[in-house]
């Protein structure tokens, strides 16, 4: 967007003189020959900067830097003083203007305090980003896995790269690495430079979630009592990632569609209209096609946002990947807690990759995470990991090995298994005990009867 500057000045040429130049450089410009008519262009507008003389027709000078300061506490304002004013200008300072220049002053001279102010607005924009980003940014890792599911996810990842305006529904089930894929997706992009804000749309009521996208104007509600800008607006030349979008409420559908296509849109309460360059990045963990049916979810909405629908899939259909991911964790883990990298045994990746995995890589990672402390030091092994982890490959090995046919009795079963455990662990008795979850009396009870 282009900095926006208002000139406030009494001097009627002086005023003109200065728009035109800056007119000329790019800039928007809006002119104010006194007090009255500044404060109301810089409600309507919202400049980036305002330069202010300090005497004024109609108002003192200070006191409207003040109201404006008030109003937006991190202004740019310069003043413009006549050399006799400096007391003036150190209080203007005091009352947080960023600048100073006296009158006369040459063009060039007030074109670089212009230009110096404009460049430490965007840094300092761009900091409290890298500082909010940050956060995520030591927690974030690349999309691990060589399996074909995986390979086709980076492959589609890239060419939606290359398109930075088309906006992206991310699908897939809880923890499938949605959020991961939006951050690949901003950062190949030519967006990268701009932020990635993220807001998940089924933690605010709808008015608050309303407010925190497109901001509000003062006075639009009892507590606006500062001008807000919205993510919209804050996001612009950058991605937004939109999770939960399903839990949009369906007022909101429809602002979001006309953003989408391209419309401009208002704070809560304004009137100017605001133009954004946003590519929209939507995550929803729900059945949107469900949604669909049910009229929870608008269909000319859908329809704008799955023009570039990418499903995560689920660990279950990648199951190769589950090795290289275990091992990643178990790495990740043990480091955190100031140990060596760790190791597994066979056994326990085996069930690793026997269970279904309902919550997805998450669940993966929060279970390697446990194992490697219950582990302390020692290889991870399967008393190290959750019980319905050892029930669930249980039942998926019976659901291959039992055959109908096997007629195969409870009691033999039960003969079998407890016969097996005891085998295995060189027959001592009180530890196939411990296994089988019996005390040693009744196993030797049932040992009599077997034989
Ligand atoms: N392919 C992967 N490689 C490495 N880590 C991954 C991968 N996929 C997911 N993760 C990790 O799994 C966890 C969950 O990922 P993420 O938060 O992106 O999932 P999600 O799909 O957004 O889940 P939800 O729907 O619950 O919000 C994160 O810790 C993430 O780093
Ligand atoms: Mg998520």
């Amino acid at each position: 967007m282009k900095p926006n500057l208002l000139i406030v000045e009494d001097d009627e040429s002086m005023l003109s003189t200065l728009g035109d130049l800056f007119q000329q450089e790019g800039k928007q410009v809006i002119c104010a020959p006194n007090g009255q008519k500044a404060m109301d262009e810089f409600f309507k507008n919202q400049p980036d900067l305002v330069l202010l003389d300090i005497r004024l027709p109609d108002m003192d000078g200070l006191s409207l830097l003040k109201k404006m300061r008030e109003t937006v506490p991190d202004l740019l304002v310069i003043i413009m003083t006549a050399y006799p004013e400096v007391p003036t200008a150190i209080q203007a300072m005091k009352s947080g203007a960023y600048d100073y220049i006296n009158k006369p002053f040459e063009l060039d001279e007030l074109r670089l305090v212009i230009q110096k102010a404009l460049e430490t607005r965007q840094l300092k924009d761009e900091v409290k980003r890298l500082r909010q980003q940050g956060e995520y940014a030591s927690l974030s890792t690349p999309i691990l896995g060589s399996s074909p599911a995986t390979l086709q996810l980076h492959h589609l990842i890239r060419m939606v790269a290359e398109a930075p305006k088309t906006p992206v529904l991310l699908s897939g089930e809880s923890g499938t690495g949605k959020e991961l894929a939006a951050n690949a997706i901003h950062y190949q992009s030519a967006r990268a430079h701009g932020a990635l804000i993220k807001v998940n749309c089924s933690a605010l009521p709808e008015n608050l979630l309303e407010d925190e996208l497109f901001g509000h104007e003062r006075g639009a509600f009892t507590d606006a009592k500062e001008t807000k800008k919205g993510l919209f607006e804050l996001a612009d030349g950058g991605s937004l990632f939109l999770d939960e979008i399903g839990e949009m409420t369906s007022s909101l559908q429809p602002k979001l569609l006309r953003i989408l296509e391209g419309e401009p849109f208002r704070r809560v309460g304004g009137t100017r209209e605001i133009k954004t360059d946003v590519r929209i990045i939507a995550a929803t963990n729900r059945d949107i096609l469900d949604m669909l049916e049910k009229n929870i979810f608008r269909q000319d909405l859908y329809f704008r946002l799955k023009v570039m629908e990418i499903r995560l899939p689920t660990l279950r259909e990648r199951k190769e990947d589950i090795p290289l991911l275990a091992n990643h964790f178990m790495h990740l883990h043990s480091r955190e807690m100031g140990r060596s990298e760790g190791t597994m045994t066979g056994e326990a990746l085996e069930l690793l990759m026997s269970y279904s995995w309902p919550g997805n890589v998450r669940e993966l990672r929060n279970v390697i995470e446990r194992a490697v402390i219950l582990a302390h030091g020692k290889p991870i092994d399967r008393e190290h990991l959750p019980l319905e982890l050892c029930k669930s490959a249980i039942a998926e090995r019976f659901k291959e090995t039992v055959p109908l046919s096997m007629d195969l009795k409870l009691e033999d079963l039960e003969r079998e298994y407890i016969l097996t455990i005891l085998k295995k662990l060189d027959g001592n008795k009180s530890l196939a005990a411990k296994r089988l979850g019996i005390s040693r009396s009744t196993l030797i009870e049932r040992l009599k009867r077997y034989h």
